[in-house]
């Protein structure tokens, strides 16, 4: 919406290029108070630039400026304050909705631009964390505010899928493994192999080196070992995928860790020639003391790489294969050190690109006030919190609506929605004490409430005959439907400044906001009633549709026409 765009020129108007545009818009303030009206516009800058006082710019300014948009523009000490007229700016916001349909809100600020998304990322052979379910479901949803804003988007499934663990699960297969239990149950029993293995380890010694030795193998391509692994790879996939297609996430690559292997030998000669490469304690390292950080290990003694080396040479890929103009890692705090040494490493390197990289940090996930472990067991099992949200939904329909067509989609619509929301409605770098009953539950601040408001939208819509495409809704005029007239035109920034802040949360809260005043709307005002703004009240019951269902698709979250 152009309304700022259009104050900055009526104030720009008496000052012959006295002061920018660009830098008019930029002042241009949203007041706390409605009683400051809708835009303000502060004359420090002015005044300086036109050696006057302040609160005398303010003045003339308030007096020349005149616009259909503006009711009234009245000085206020230093600052101009600009009243909207309601009933034609409610009409452009609502016209602007309805030609855009789900459009509305996208952005040009990305064209031409890509990004890089790691997100998810869980690794092979151990369950799907509540860890890797936030980066899953925060990642997927910038990735849709990114495509939103223009940007060409990849998203990256960075998979935990190779490093010393496998030696440890070879070791323990070996040992202890059976074939039909694994195949039968894989990640619950690779798991269990994997705690039995530390357990073991603490009192045998020797287990350690075993497992170094296997993982050495699989390195150099060991074929017994690259079987297993392969094996072990494929199960775990396909338990991943399953949550994939409930929380309806995709990803443009798989390429993991493994997927470096052969490309590691490239970034260990650039730091050598670099003489970035020193030895420590019979293992290369990059120094990073002068950042009084610890040094980024490249390589083990035995020769074998690491995480860090593999995140080195995904990077260099990354950048020559979608030559990327920023590239986003969404992975919990507790990585925040190693991503701070991955990006001096590579600055160290000599490139000038690792400022475009940016680690997506977000809290734990706490149990009883503390941190789950998978080495300690201490996992919930993700597939069956999605599926008890999904049966709880079903339960709900059953209850509320049995005659509702589609019952079982709706139900996976509203199960996965509420998991999904309760996580992003959150400051992605707050910590979140596990409930499952929270997770679960479909009114207040959830998923559940926004699409149920869409719904109730969509139902009102459904009700009138009226075809809102061929019409020219009159403007609004009553206190209920201001609020949402502003809300709806507050969208496109909330869009944009989610993707600057990399903070869905904005988008969540927005939308818990929007769906209370169109609630409030529904409870005061007789919107089928047969007068002259009937029009213009459905033109805003189907731009609060239209806005409810988009912004819940940013968040990863489809929202049913019937519930
Ligand atoms: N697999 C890792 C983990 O579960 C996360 C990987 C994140 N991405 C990356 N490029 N390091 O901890």
């Amino acid at each position: 919406m152009e309304l700022k765009q259009t104050y900055a020129e009526e104030i720009a108007l008496e000052l012959n290029g006295l002061v920018e545009l660009d830098e008019i818009v930029n002042l241009i303030e949203q007041p706390k108070s409605d009683t400051q009206g809708d835009l303000a516009f502060p004359c420090f800058t002015l005044a300086k630039a036109a050696k006057k006082s302040p609160v005398n710019i303010a003045k003339e300014q308030a007096q020349a400026i005149s616009h259909p948009y503006f009711e009234k523009v009245v000085a206020e000490g230093p600052y101009v304050n600009c009243f909207y007229n309601k009933p034609d700016v409610s009409l452009v916001v609502m016209k602007e909705i309805l030609h855009k349909d789900a459009g509305y809100g996208s952005s040009e600020i990305g064209q031409t631009k890509t990004v890089t998304l790691d997100f998810s990322s869980p690794n092979i052979a151990k369950p799907f964390s509540m860890g890797h379910l936030r980066s899953t479901v925060i990642g997927n949803s910038l990735a849709n505010i990114s495509e939103k804003c223009g940007y060409k988007t990849i998203r990256i499934n960075h998979l935990g899928d190779w490093g010393t663990q496998f030696g440890k699960l070879i070791t323990a297969y070996k040992l202890w493994g059976n074939e039909q239990q694994v195949k039968e149950a894989p990640i619950s029993e690779l798991l269990k192999l994997y705690v039995k293995f530390h357990d073991e380890a603490e009192k045998n010694a020797e287990l350690a080196n075993e497992a170094r030795l296997w993982f050495k193998k699989l390195e150099d391509g060991n074929e017994e070992a690259q079987h297993l692994w392969k094996w072990f790879r494929e199960e775990s996939l396909q338990e991943f995928a399953k949550i994939y297609q409930l929380l309806d996430v995709e990803f443009d690559s798989y390429n993991g860790e493994a997927f470096y292997n052969d490309k590691m030998d490239e970034v260990v000669e650039l730091l050598v020639e670099k003489h970035l490469l020193i030895k420590s304690e019979g293992a290369d390292v990059v120094d990073l003391s002068d950042y009084s950080l610890p040094p980024l290990l490249i390589r083990k003694s035995d020769g074998a790489t690491l995480y860090g080396t593999r995140d080195l040479a995904a990077a260099l890929f990354r950048k020559r294969s979608y030559q990327f103009d920023q590239s986003f890692y969404v992975v919990g705090q507790e990585q925040t050190l190693h991503f701070k040494q991955l990006f001096l490493v590579l600055e160290k390197m000599g490139y000038e690109w690792p400022k475009d990289m940016v680690h997506v940090p977000f809290g734990f996930i706490l149990k009883d006030g503390k941190k789950m472990s998978t080495r300690k067991g201490g996992v919930i099992l993700l597939e069956q919190v999605i599926k008890e949200a999904i049966a709880l939904a079903e339960n709900n329909i059953a209850e509320k609506n049995p005659a509702l067509p589609d019952k079982e989609e709706v139900a996976k619509m509203v199960g996965v929605g509420a998991i999904i929301f309760h996580d992003l409605k959150n400051d992605r770098q707050s910590n979140i004490e596990f409930s499952l009953s929270d997770m679960l539950k479909f009114e207040g601040a959830t998923g559940p409430y926004v699409q149920y408001t869409h719904a109730r939208a969509r139902s009102i819509l459904s009700k009138s005959a009226i075809d809102l495409t061929l019409l020219n809704p009159a403007g609004l005029n009553d206190p209920y439907s201001w609020p949402i007239i502003k809300r709806l035109l507050a969208f496109p920034e909330v869009i944009s400044k989610s993707f600057d802040y990399a903070e869905p949360s904005q988008i969540a809260k927005y939308l818990i906001s929007l769906a209370q005043e169109f609630n409030t709307y529904y409870a005061h005002v007789k919107i089928l009633s047969e007068d002259i703004e009937l029009e213009g009240r459905l033109a805003l019951v189907q731009s609060v549709a239209i806005v409810l269902k988009e912004g819940l698709r940013l968040l990863g979250i489809k929202a049913p026409e019937r519930m």
